[in-house]
């Protein structure tokens, strides 16, 4: 197949960034090369110009779920940035619990990948003796990612954080793989939503607290204002937004208030 050119490049880039956020940089063109040739040699065509014509003009939503399959970056594990986690379930779940009286707490995690955040969510909040009763949402723009998700058998890569005292009791092993228990996984409800989609954005409201990590590095900084505007009115007052261990709302949003933790920077809604 011929080299993806310039031109085809800095269109598909543009399609790709108006419906998801993501912005593919120039230095990052060979990244999209690769990842676009299996979809191209799967629909049996001979250019990534006729890619791009099937995207511009084939309106399948189908495609462009491949498409969101094809270009994201999917990369989690269970227990991950285990920092913000000890935040979390030390503080802030108490913290909520405490000022609303209440048993429960409503959780988003948006950009979830293959649900090793949520399930870590839940697990933690099972040995502390939470009672989950309402479902943790849990949600991804690429429907792959959701599948794997709800299947919840992981392999040694994805487990290699969680401490054994979890492995043993919220795990069985299955083959080369680890099935996760349904005690954990019927806590978790998977929903597809696109951040920066106002439509889909709006059925999530109300949330104590929001992890949203990982994702927003993929944005620009008026893609990223977007989804986080939309979650903050996915917020209750006074919920808390929690973005990766490396990434900052710096310049993005005045309306949530950087609060430190342990050493650990996540954002209220006041
Ligand atoms: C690197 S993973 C992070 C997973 C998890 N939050 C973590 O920190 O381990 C980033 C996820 O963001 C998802 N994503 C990218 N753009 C998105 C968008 N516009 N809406 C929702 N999810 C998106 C990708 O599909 C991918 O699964």
């Amino acid at each position: 197949m011929k080299a993806l050119q310039d031109n085809t490049f800095k269109q598909l880039r543009d399609f790709i960034y108006e419906r998801s956020g993501i912005f593919i940089s120039d230095s990052k063109k060979y990244l999209l090369e690769n990842r676009l040739t299996k979809r191209i040699q799967e629909k049996k065509l001979n250019s990534y110009e006729d890619y791009l014509y099937l995207l511009l003009y084939g309106n399948s939503t189908d495609e462009l779920m491949k498409l969101f399959d094809a270009v994201t970056t999917n990369e989690t594990f269970f227990f991950r940035e285990s920092q913000q986690l000890d935040v979390f379930i030390d503080h802030i779940v108490p913290s909520i619990l405490k000022k609303q009286g209440a048993k429960d707490i409503a959780i988003w995690s948006a950009a979830c990948s293959t649900g090793e955040e949520p399930y870590t969510l839940s697990m933690l909040l099972l040995e502390k003796g939470y009672i989950v009763k309402k479902e943790i949402v849990a949600s991804d723009i690429s429907e792959g990612t959701l599948e794997s998700a709800k299947k919840a058998v992981y392999n040694s890569y994805s487990i290699r954080n969680i401490p054994m005292q979890y492995l043993k009791k919220y795990f069985k092993p299955n083959g080369q793989n680890y099935e996760l228990s349904p005690i954990v996984k019927n806590t978790v409800k998977f929903m597809n939503i696109n951040l920066i989609d106002d439509r889909k954005m709006k059925l999530v409201t109300a949330k104590d607290v929001i992890f949203c990590r990982n994702v927003l590095i993929y944005f620009d900084d008026k893609a990223k204002q977007k989804a986080v505007s939309l979650l903050y009115d996915s917020l209750k007052p006074g919920g808390y937004l929690i973005i990766g261990l490396s990434e900052s709302l710096h310049n993005v949003t005045r309306a949530l208030k950087p609060v430190v933790i342990n050493k650990a920077v996540v954002y209220q809604r006041v």
